[in-house]
């Protein structure tokens, strides 16, 4: 079996390679990434450089917009689609392009290869729980109104329905996960949590969005790539299909944040500033539909999770 792994330098991609490579049955990883700026690019060497060196993994730096998809997609059995412009707050204003390039722009780049590789079995797309924006109902279920609030979340509801489109008009086997806030070692630098901790723990002042009471249904990182690799390796899932990855901890950033101290062992200084454009009140959802089809649920809690990603992130600075 022989993986594509895009966005294989960022954050979910790289711990996704990690752990292709600990499976005998996969034969090849080959990863892509552009290696944005969107936050420092030395994150992303890092991620890379850390990765066990294995002669069954390749890595290929080039932006899916320019790269030649076809001949790169002959031999690909599951592709694992993570590569794109993340960030909900940035996504506003002349940014917009970056999230039209390498969200919608490059899906649809990487759509028109798969359609046409042979040997295919896969294709996973990496959605967001964004698509569904300030929701009527909690938990959202895949049929609830998606209806995103953010330019970014615009941008993978657009990429979304490609997948879907794919499927629809030329059987591509495709299944999109809305991943719900992801969270652990090796984080972006612009997320909640690793801002959280990196400040805790080198004693600097905590930037808090607005009351701290909107909440997030955190969903740790090694359970979202468990659940890419039951979508790659199914065989029942109908094309098409859309599916929830969420953690199961519904709680609020002042929760978190209360948490984050008990486990570093810190009294937080928080800062509070203004509500972010872009930002829901409230992500929670049902996996129901992620268990019945890919056999998937959540394994890890939101204290051994933060526990996992403090202890990750207090060595890294050291
Ligand atoms: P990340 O920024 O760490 O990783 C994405 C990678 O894609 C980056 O390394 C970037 O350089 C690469 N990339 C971007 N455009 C590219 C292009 N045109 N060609 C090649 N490489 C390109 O982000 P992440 O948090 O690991 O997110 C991975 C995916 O999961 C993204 O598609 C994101 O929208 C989605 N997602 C993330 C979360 C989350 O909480 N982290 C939640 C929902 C969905
Ligand atoms: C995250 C990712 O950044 C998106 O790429 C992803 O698609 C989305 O999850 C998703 O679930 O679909 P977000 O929920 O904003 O978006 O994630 P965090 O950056 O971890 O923010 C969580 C909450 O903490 C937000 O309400 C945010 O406003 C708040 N926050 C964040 C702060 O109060 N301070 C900060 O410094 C950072």
């Amino acid at each position: 079996m022989i993986a594509l792994v895009t966005g294989a330098a960022g954050f979910i991609g790289s711990t996704l390679v990690r752990e292709l490579l600990k499976d005998d049955v996969v034969e090849q990883v080959i990863g892509v990434d552009s290696v944005t700026d969107y936050y420092d690019p030395q994150c992303k060497r890092r991620n890379l450089s850390e990765l066990p060196s294995s002669s069954r993994f390749r890595f290929i730096e080039a932006d899916l917009n320019v790269l030649d998809l076809y001949e790169l997609l002959k031999n690909i059995d599951v592709v694992y689609h993570q590569a794109g412009q993340p960030g909900v707050r940035k996504s506003w204003g002349t940014s917009f392009a970056d999230y039209i390039d390498n969200n919608i722009a490059a899906t649809q780049k990487l759509l028109e290869a798969a359609k046409q590789s042979a040997k295919l079995s896969r294709f996973v797309y990496a959605s967001s729980s964004s698509v569904y924006g300030n929701s009527e109902e909690y938990p959202t279920t895949e049929i609830s109104v998606p209806r995103p609030y953010s330019p970014y979340g615009v941008t993978k509801l657009a990429a979304e329905h490609l997948v879907s489109l794919y499927a629809q008009n030329y059987g591509l086997p495709t299944v999109s996960l809305r991943y719900f806030t992801v969270y652990g070692p090796r984080q972006r630098p612009d997320m909640a949590m690793h801002r959280f901790i990196a400040s805790a723990l080198n004693g600097r002042k905590i930037e808090l969005y607005g009351d701290g009471t909107q909440v997030r249904d955190f969903t740790f990182v090694d359970d979202v790539v468990n659940a890419n690799i039951l979508a790659g390796n199914s065989t029942a899932v109908s094309p098409g299909a859309v599916l929830n990855i969420c953690g199961g901890s519904t709680v609020t950033v002042n929760d978190v944040l209360d948490t984050i101290g008990s486990l570093a062992g810190v009294k937080l200084q928080i800062v509070r500033t203004a509500k972010v454009a872009g930002d829901v009140f409230k992500t929670a959802g049902t996996n129901v539909g992620a268990l019945r089809e890919i056999g998937w649920a959540p394994c890890v809690s939101l204290e051994e999770g933060l526990d996992r990603h403090i202890r990750h992130l207090r060595a890294s600075l050291i």
